[in-house]
């Protein structure tokens, strides 16, 4: 990866490492790791939001090449649950064919290329609607209708085994990777599962998820959520409660994060806000509205929301909770794995993934999950998806996203207007901040060693 020195400059504002200094418990050593690397400060061509032959590009050397979320392992708790996921053309079937087994396959009949299942849901066997064609869950050829008239099927029936594509697990999440000479999943992944070490994604359950189609490619969805720069102009109501240009931006290997404080005014504010004014913003409370809750005393915002999140969180995570510091209830730990994967870290429950919008370079679709520890109860069942088309807003039709839907209302309603703007622009290509803009930068480091790849 090509890095230029020095490191780029920060806000002078104060830095985050210096409000985990202030915290009432031992921070985990992750949140003290820093990245400092530069990049190249040229533009980014326009043609890689707009142009189809670069989508073709992404779909030949990207999406056929690179370790991707398929969905949560959860979403097909049982032995012949199947899961249809899509990715630009391309079509894979996931199935669980043993306790513990989980594999892929092409969504394809292998007699005249009917799409194999078009619905999830939990089948014997793996049967084409079309002229009958039956394989085991373990791909195996099960049955040839008129077996009589394919001799020539029946005694070469190995070769009438369902191909497979590489499955893995990390956190819960099933991976897939169509390249039969891929890396392994956790040489891609790297240092990652380190960083989740005290943040067991694997048991958490999924709670919510929401799917919506966005008139816009892919990346430009995705950048629109890799920076907190934009939160001055885009929701300025939440300025007194969130960090924004205090946000750290580190990038290593194949995933990068941003954390962004929270309970936290942002420099840009003109006015310093009470710790009250704070909490309540960021419990989304209006400013003037009546407090609910009372910040006591001598007591900061941060403090009041670690001291309330631990015991809320106690009767499910036990005493784990006193080990965890301030900042792992009151932060943003926004994780990317490249190319579109988006857990965040500690209890914040968020994940997302975007990817194209079938084969349409110009449309892309955007999930959220939301993923909660349940303890030592039973494991909650999976949500199913909730689809949103792309004008329909996020409050009224997602109202599982609680105020979250709100803030995603006002990132959405860009996305169109800048694939519009990309079209529309003199300027050949879109210009990054060195540092705020780090996650954006790095995606595109990596899209080019991926697209250059023979
Ligand atoms: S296409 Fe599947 S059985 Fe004919
Ligand atoms: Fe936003």
């Amino acid at each position: 990866m090509t890095t230029l020195e020095p490191a780029p400059p920060r806000s002078d504002a104060v830095t985050y490492q210096q409000i985990l200094d202030t915290d009432t418990h031992t921070v985990p050593a992750v949140l003290r790791r820093t990245s400092d690397v530069r990049f190249t400060d040229a533009d980014i061509p326009i043609s890689r939001y707009i142009s189809r032959e670069f989508h073709e590009l992404e779909k030949e050397k990207l999406w056929n090449r690179v370790w991707q979320m398929a969905c949560r392992s959860e979403d097909m708790p049982a032995v012949g649950d199947t899961l249809r996921y899509d990715i630009a053309d391309r079509s894979y079937l996931i199935v669980r064919t043993a306790p513990h087994v989980i594999k892929g396959y092409y969504n394809a009949c292998l007699h005249r290329g009917r799409m194999l299942r078009e619905f999830d849901g939990r089948v014997d066997e793996i049967r084409c609607p079309f002229h009958g064609f039956c394989w085991e869950l373990d791909g195996g050829l099960k049955q040839v209708p008129s077996g009589w008239d394919f001799p020539h099927v029946l005694a070469r029936s190995d070769e009438f085994r369902l191909p497979e594509v590489n499955v893995d697990t990390w956190g819960g999440f099933v991976f897939l990777n169509p390249d039969e000479n891929c890396e392994p999943l956790t040489a891609f992944l790297g240092d990652l599962p380190d960083h989740f070490a005290d943040w067991d994604l694997e048991n958490r359950h999924k709670s919510a998820h929401v799917a919506k189609v966005i008139r816009c490619n892919w990346k430009v969805a995705s950048e629109a959520f890799a920076e907190a720069l934009h939160v001055v102009a885009t929701h300025p109501q939440i300025l007194p409660s969130i960090g924004d240009a205090i946000t750290q931006y580190d990038v290593w290997g194949n995933f990068s994060r941003a954390i962004s404080p929270n309970n936290t005014p942002s420099p840009h504010l003109r006015w310093t806000p009470t710790e009250q004014e704070m909490f309540d913003v960021r419990t989304d409370r209006r400013l003037g509205d009546d407090p609910v809750q009372l910040i006591p005393e001598g007591m900061t915002a941060r403090e009041y929301t670690a001291a309330a999140a631990r015991k809320m969180w106690r009767p499910i995570v036990g005493d784990r909770v006193d080990r965890m510091s301030d900042a792992e209830f009151n932060d943003s730990f926004y994780y990317t794995v490249f190319p579109n994967f988006h857990p965040w870290g500690a209890f914040n429950a968020i994940t997302y993934r975007f990817r194209p919008n079938g084969d349409d370079h110009e449309s892309c679709i955007m999930e959220c999950m939301f993923l909660l520890p349940f303890g030592d109860r039973e494991r909650p069942p999976s949500a199913a998806v909730n689809w949103l088309g792309p004008d329909d807003e996020w409050v009224e039709h997602a109202p599982e996203l609680g105020g979250l839907a709100r803030v995603f209302n006002q990132d959405t309603f860009n996305l169109p207007k800048v694939q519009l703007g990309l079209h529309a622009m003199k300027k050949p290509g879109v210009t990054l901040a060195n540092y705020q803009e780090l996650k954006v930068r790095h995606l595109h480091v990596l899209l080019d060693a991926w697209l250059s790849r023979d």
